[in-house]
């Protein structure tokens, strides 16, 4: 694996010694100490608005699991605007959508991409009622089937502003991490954004602070 990285916002590399990579690196074994009490098999990564690198800190945040042998799955729970079959370059046609309407097999949807142990779930074609979809008990049983096949499952979603989608889908995974993009967003939003997932009893495991600038990485808990 050597020239994956530049064109895409994949980062992490086995052979890198970047700064980049080894951030992902880092902050999957903090969120290994996070999780000491409570076993995290699923975690989604959401934020306040869009564009604060959710999508990026989960694709790289599963390479680096992949990288150090965990079976790992990828699921696409932004239904709105998904993006990772594009990132991984594979189609979403059997994705989240067409499984959760029962429009495909199980699996059909789960492509391997390009990383060894990564697998992905896309999207699937984009629905008018992803709330209502992600509400469903549906969801709830994919997951628990998909529990016995991975080692963790690693969820996208969209940020909570102004849709909630993704806190419907929190309240179903083991953790939740929180992206903020540095000088993005503003201090209160953010702080709304966490008391709604708490309030919607997601067990929010840390903060990821995303500094797109300088390609840095840092986590709080
Ligand atoms: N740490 C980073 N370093 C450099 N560029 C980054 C970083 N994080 C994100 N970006 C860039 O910022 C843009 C938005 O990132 P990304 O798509 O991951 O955000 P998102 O939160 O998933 O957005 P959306 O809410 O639309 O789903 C992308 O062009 C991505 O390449
Ligand atoms: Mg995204």
């Amino acid at each position: 694996m050597s020239a994956l990285i530049n064109k895409s916002r994949l980062i992490v590399q086995s052979t890198s010694k970047s700064i980049a990579g080894e951030a992902y690196r880092t902050l999957q074994t903090n969120i290994q100490f996070a999780s000491l009490n409570k076993e995290i098999k699923t975690l989604l990564v959401t934020s306040t608005i869009p564009g604060e690198g959710k999508s990026t800190t989960i694709s790289n945040l599963a390479i680096a699991y992949a990288e150090s042998n965990k079976k790992v799955l990828l699921i696409d729970a932004d239904l709105r605007r998904p993006s990772l079959h594009k990132m991984f370059s594979t189609s979403s046609r059997f994705g989240l959508s067409y499984l959760l309407t029962k429009q495909c097999k199980l699996e059909e949807s789960i492509i391997d991409t390009f990383i060894p142990n990564l697998s992905l779930i896309s999207s699937g074609p984009v629905v008018s009622n992803p709330y209502e979809l992600l509400n469903s008990g549906a969801l709830s049983s994919l997951l628990d089937d998909l529990k016995s096949l991975f080692d963790i499952i690693l969820i996208d979603s969209s940020p909570l502003m102004p849709v909630s989608d993704s806190l419907i889908v929190s309240a179903k995974c083991d953790g939740v991490l929180y992206v903020i993009h540095y000088g993005k967003v503003k201090k209160e939003a953010a702080q709304k954004g966490i008391a709604s997932l708490r309030n919607a009893e997601a067990n929010i495991i840390g903060a990821v602070i995303n500094n797109k600038k300088n390609h840095k990485v840092s986590y709080y808990y």
